[in-house]
């Protein structure tokens, strides 16, 4: 069959097409439809259908016969060394650690928390949690412990699993004193954490709260797999949002696996027991998704990568692991390409390994740009295609479907929308716009499979974020538009969020950090483009009347503030005191105006500035930074 027909199929009856992609899923029992739309605008998936997780991503292989194939291979430059486990190994592991965790009082429905770099325990432990129904909460180690705290008391662990330390390039992160910080912070004590102590260092454990990952697991009776219904939830992550309260988007088990299994065979034209690697991280969704789930569930091997593209040791890293481990299909963010771009242009460490395992590239995270994915076409010979999604939907919205039918690629589209999505471009009034026209990009309702019902203990935040602002859509917060063949056009955010090197992070979030300085009356934070990262956040800041600080302590101090705060991901460098921000009469900042002036670009004066002068002084600010740079102006 092809794309135009799989598309039609699944908008002219969703339930017959989604109860025969539910077939590829183990269930105890079978869901009696696959829609439920009795509380429309909210809908639900498989709801009635009971499942479990674990089982589908681990046992039924062992079930199958399968015990001996690799179910996870860690291939770690940062510590020089590779582990690989195959699915029975895997399901001993995970059974032993949900035993253990049940024997500390963790049942179905309990919440928790996730703190570890990219080992196979970080894998381990969602799976474990997945085992007894326990819902899981996956934090990224580049934030900072106030941002995990943040995490902890809103989502409210019964336990937190963390390891002692993760590596970064030069440097050991302190995982286990973060932890200690962000429950120094946090209202919401856990019951107890438990604690994977790696070599690289070894962590004080609290007596009577830490318990040791493998001492704990001493004598335990190994833990089967607990049914839980279609629409228990599998997991939380946080997300940002405009605010610095992060999104706890919840997914739910039954559709989250049913899209994903889906998604392997007809997305990324894999078969089970082929190698498959998303070079991501567990914190993030395309880590849960395409690290952990749906390649488990499909019976692939996936890899859990602990580097970096480039620095570890060199530009060569993702070609040696490829050629390694013979990996099929490579999901990355473009970031990544164009950093070993930058190391390598001409790609000439490609000739030094043997690609001919890797038979496509996927790239997703943020807009790829075309020198990126034309550079990635010829060095490596393969189809890139790129892809779009967020968090919230945990797969893909538009894709070149390989596995129906390969699409022809038009570079700077990610191709077309995936089965189950109705993608509109609306203008402000929410009517439909004409082909080629810029206006936001809404989904009409219902979203697919797998995609968010809610947000966890926030279903008001939800509404108002997603489906009042054109009723009968789900709003993506993206803007773009579609062209005469249908392809979409992602161009940018309609909210506060940017794009740094692939992680999805809150302007908002940062301005409330700078304004808690005692010295900063008022600033703004805006994303300039960047040729590694994409995008980077820059901040100007006013300060108060009297301030004796000078202003440089004061950007150092904020610099130092954000990093403390939100993170290093954050990677929050830039910023700038200025007397005055631009703002309109109604007093609204014009921060799309500094964008462009940033960035160099050609700018309309909006009609509604307050003080066109003002301008000058940014430009001016700006010009201390450097910018705008060479390249973009
Ligand atoms: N734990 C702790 N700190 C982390 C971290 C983690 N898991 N991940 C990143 N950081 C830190 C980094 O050490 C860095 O700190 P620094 O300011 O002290 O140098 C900071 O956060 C920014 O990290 P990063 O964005 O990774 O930048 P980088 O300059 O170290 O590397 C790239 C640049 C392009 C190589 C890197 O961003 C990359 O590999 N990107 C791919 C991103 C990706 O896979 N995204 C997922 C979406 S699919
Ligand atoms: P996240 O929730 O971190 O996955 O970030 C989602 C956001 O990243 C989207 O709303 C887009 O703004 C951006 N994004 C993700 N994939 C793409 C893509 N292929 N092209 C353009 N932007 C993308």
């Amino acid at each position: 069959m092809r794309y135009a027909e799989v598309y039609e199929r699944a908008k002219a009856d969703p339930n017959t097409f989604w109860m025969e992609a539910a077939e590829g899923i183990d269930w105890f029992t079978g869901p009696s439809k696959a829609l439920f739309d009795e509380n429309a605008p909210l809908y639900e998936w498989f709801a009635d259908g009971t499942l479990n997780g674990c089982w589908n991503a681990v046992d039924r292989h062992v079930a199958a016969g399968h015990g001996d194939r690799l179910a996870i291979i860690h291939d770690s430059p940062l510590t020089g060394t590779t582990h690989k486990i195959t699915y029975a190994e895997l399901q001993a592991r995970v059974a032993s650690l949900a035993g253990a965790l049940r024997a500390k009082g963790v049942e179905k429905g309990d919440r928790v928390i996730i703190y570890m770099p990219m080992v196979p325990e970080a894998l381990e432990a969602m799976l474990a949690c997945a085992r007894l129904g326990a819902v899981h909460s996956v934090v990224f180690g580049g934030f900072a412990a106030n941002e995990l705290a943040v995490r902890i008391d809103d989502c409210e662990p019964k336990c937190i699993i963390a390891a002692s330390c993760g590596i970064e390039p030069g440097r050991v992160v302190h995982y286990k004193p973060l932890l200690d910080g962000a429950l120094e912070i946090a209202s919401h004590s856990p019951e107890f954490c438990v604690i994977f102590q790696r070599e690289q260092e070894v962590a004080h454990l609290e007596e009577g709260r830490d318990v040791d990952w493998h001492a704990f697991q001493y004598g335990v009776e190994p833990a089967d797999c607990v049914p839980v219904e279609g629409n228990h939830p599998a997991y939380i992550l946080y997300t940002s949002g405009t605010t610095g309260q992060p999104k706890g988007v919840v997914r739910h088990t039954g559709g989250h696996l049913v899209a994903l299994n889906w998604s392997m065979r007809n997305l990324y034209d894999m078969n089970p027991g082929e190698v498959f690697w998303a070079a991501s991280d567990v914190g993030w969704v395309v880590g849960h998704s395409y690290i952990c789930y749906a390649p488990l569930t499909f019976g692939c091997t996936t890899i859990v990568f602990e580097g970096k593209p480039v620095g570890t040791p060199d530009a060569g890293t993702f070609w040696r692991v490829i050629e390694d481990h013979g990996v099929k299909c490579l999901f990355t963010a473009p970031t990544a390409f164009r950093a070993i771009k930058r190391d390598d242009p001409q790609g000439a460490l490609i000739g030094d390994y043997d690609l001919s395992s890797l038979q496509t590239l996927f790239l997703a995270g943020e807009r790829a740009d075309p020198d990126t994915i034309e550079w990635a076409q010829a060095k490596l010979g393969v189809p890139v295609i790129d892809h779009w999604w967020q968090t919230e939907t945990g797969w893909c919205i538009a894709g070149n479907p390989l596995g129906i039918e390969k699409l022809p690629v038009k570079i700077g589209s990610p191709s077309v929308p995936m089965p189950g999505y109705d993608v509109q471009i609306l203008d402000e009034g929410g009517h439909p716009m004409p082909a080629g026209e810029l206006g936001a990009i809404a989904v009409r309702l219902p979203l697919p499979p797998g995609t968010l019902p809610t947000l966890w203990k926030a279903e008001d935040r939800f509404r108002k974020s997603y489906l009042t602002q054109f009723p009968g859509y789900y709003e993506t917060g993206d803007a773009g538009m579609i062209d005469a063949d249908g392809y979409l056009y992602i161009m940018a955010r309609t909210d506060d969020v940017i794009n740094v090197a692939g992680h999805r992070l809150s302007t908002g979030g940062m301005e409330e950090v700078l304004a808690s300085h005692p010295d900063v009356a008022e600033c703004a934070v805006i994303g300039v483009a960047d040729s590694l990262k994409g995008q980077l956040p820059m901040g100007f800041l006013c300060l108060n009347k009297g301030a004796e600080t000078p202003p440089e302590q004061v950007v150092k101090d904020c610099v130092k503030l954000v990093r403390d705060r939100i993170g290093p991901v954050a990677a929050f460098k830039l910023a700038v005191v200025v007397d005055r921000l631009p703002k309109t009469r109604s007093g609204k900042i014009l921060r799309a105006t500094m964008v462009k002036i940033a960035d160099g670009e050609e700018f309309k004066l909006p009609a509604t500035i307050d003080d066109p002068a003002i301008l000058d002084e940014i430009r001016a600010a700006l010009g201390q930074l450097g910018y705008p740079l060479a390249a973009a102006s």
